[in-house]
């Protein structure tokens, strides 16, 4: 171990251990403290340079390989290392499979404690490029700037970027020239709207100063070809709104939806905006084993349409109905896994927040000619309450597929009092998901536990686990 002039410390020929949350891999300095490092992969032996001394842990980058891992492979992307969407790129697939299962193994033995039967293994994704049906980019005219870039240069170079956000870093953007998360034409869109803009001097937003007319970009693709983009901008500028929205109709005539927003507000968040239509319909179709999901801007959709699949199928076995049953689907957003499992189940009642995507659920039913399935709108802890219970009768089987901060206590409580036979929890976050099966440890035990991977090249994971009363 030695010094440096900056106080930074290097500490040598260190071997990375581990592959932690949030991508970034584990090693151990000769203090014992945990060394953060991101862009490296266990196996690899390296020279860490620290950039931050925290109470329990260094932030460190490897500034010399003293030996590459054999779990390494050759990122596929150029924008690897800068961008912080695919961390994992650099880690073979079977590999990222390995740390994603001992990620949900740990939680849910660490947080959870509690007796786990033996895994059932965790099921990757076919597709691990090219997977996400949903991308959303950002315009800036502060474009990110590579080291070398600065290198090179003289004078401080202002270019419009549109990409994606560099991690932790509210105000750059990072030029996307090719993403490989997204199915062509994603690419073509995004680079040609680039280019239509910069040629026709459209102004790209500024964060700092919040001026400039272009916001952001959604693309959304379905398995049965309908592609959906909509464009936010910051004001209404009439003549160039429609100049750059006739010019994507003509370029992109395989656009079904095209749609924009005008958000003026200081964030570019568009749940809270009027979305307007401007060519095609307002929504796009996926479908999936006949049934067909309309999904409009706003609505929450499983983004690897092939692994959701997948997932619901693991979902609706775990359920193990048999048609007499009585299930409740909590937080169903477009009420997907509801009407999924609705023909092995005598009725199916689907609960979600979001009134829009409530509304979707009862149109995508009535589309599918599905008749056993209500849909309510409500906050979960208000509405799934002992009225709701005695309404609509205590349920012999429990869905549930809380966003990444789990369920609340109280509906945790409520599961626990009305004490369906089976609950199937579906999970993005195994911490939360472990913290909520400790909750319900007295009552349930864990049948059965399915990881699967929904986001290859990232450390994400969901988790399928199957809980009966004890
Ligand atoms: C992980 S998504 C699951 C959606 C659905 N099961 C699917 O597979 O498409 C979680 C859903 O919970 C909803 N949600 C979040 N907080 C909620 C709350 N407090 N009460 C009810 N629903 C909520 C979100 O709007 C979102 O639709």
């Amino acid at each position: 171990m030695r010094k440096k002039r900056t106080e930074k410390i290097v500490f040598e020929n260190v071997e990375v251990l581990d592959a932690g949350a949030k991508g970034v891999s584990v090693a151990k300095a000769p203090d014992g403290k945990i060394i953060l490092i991101p862009n490296v992969v266990p196996g690899d032996v390296i020279d860490v340079q620290t950039l931050k001394k925290r109470k329990a842990y260094y932030e460190g980058k490897a500034t010399v390989f003293h030996k590459f891992s054999e779990h390494r492979t050759q990122p596929i992307c150029e924008h690897f290392g800068a961008c912080g969407g695919c961390k994992w790129q650099n880690m073979k697939y079977s590999q990222q499979l390995f740390y994603k299962n001992q990620e949900v193994y740990n939680n849910l033995k660490r947080i959870g404690k509690i007796e786990l039967p033996e895994f059932e293994p965790i099921l990757g994704s076919e597709k691990t490029l090219f997977y996400r049906n949903k991308m959303e980019f950002s315009f800036s005219n502060a474009r990110w700037l590579t080291e070398e870039e600065i290198r090179n240069s003289d004078e401080i170079i202002k270019e419009n970027a549109l990409g994606f956000h560099i991690p932790r870093m509210w105000d750059k953007i990072l030029d996307i020239k090719k993403c490989h998360l997204q199915q062509d034409p994603s690419n073509d869109i995004r680079n040609e709207i680039r280019r239509f803009a910069n040629q026709n001097n459209l102004s790209f937003f500024n964060p700092r100063d919040n001026e400039g007319l272009l916001r952001t970009l959604m693309i959304r693709t379905a398995s049965t070809g309908e592609i959906m983009v909509l464009i936010q901008f910051y004001y209404d500028d009439k003549t160039e709104r429609e100049l750059l929205m006739n010019f994507l109709v003509e370029r992109f005539p395989e656009i079904t939806s095209l749609q924009y927003v005008i958000n003026g507000k200081p964030n570019d968040t568009i749940y809270d905006q009027e979305v307007v239509l401007f060519k095609g319909r307002e929504y796009i179709l996926e479908e999936m084993e006949g049934l067909k999901f309309s999904i409009n801007a706003k609505s929450f959709y499983q983004t690897n349409s092939d692994q959701a699949y997948e997932l619901y199928k693991i979902t609706r076995d775990f359920a193990g109905l048999t048609g007499n049953e009585l299930v409740y689907d909590l937080y169903t957003g477009t009420g997907t896994i509801a009407q999924f499992v609705s023909k092995n189940a005598k009725k199916v009642i689907g609960v979600e927040a979001v009134p829009e995507a409530i509304a979707d659920a009862k149109l995508n039913a009535e589309r599918n000619e599905i008749t056993n399935c209500e849909f309510y709108v409500g906050d979960m802890k208000n509405v799934f309450n002992d009225d709701f219970i005695a309404t609509h009768g205590h349920p012999d089987v429990i869905i549930t597929d809380p966003p990444r901060d789990g369920m609340h206590k109280d509906v945790v409580a409520q599961i626990l009092k009305i004490a369906p036979k089976r609950v199937v929890y579906v999970s993005c976050n195994s911490a939360t998901q472990a913290r909520d099966l400790a909750l319900m440890d007295e009552d349930y035990k864990v049948i059965k536990v399915r990881p699967v991977d929904m986001f290859p090249q990232t450390h994400h994971v969901e988790n399928v686990v199957l809980l009966e009363r004890k």
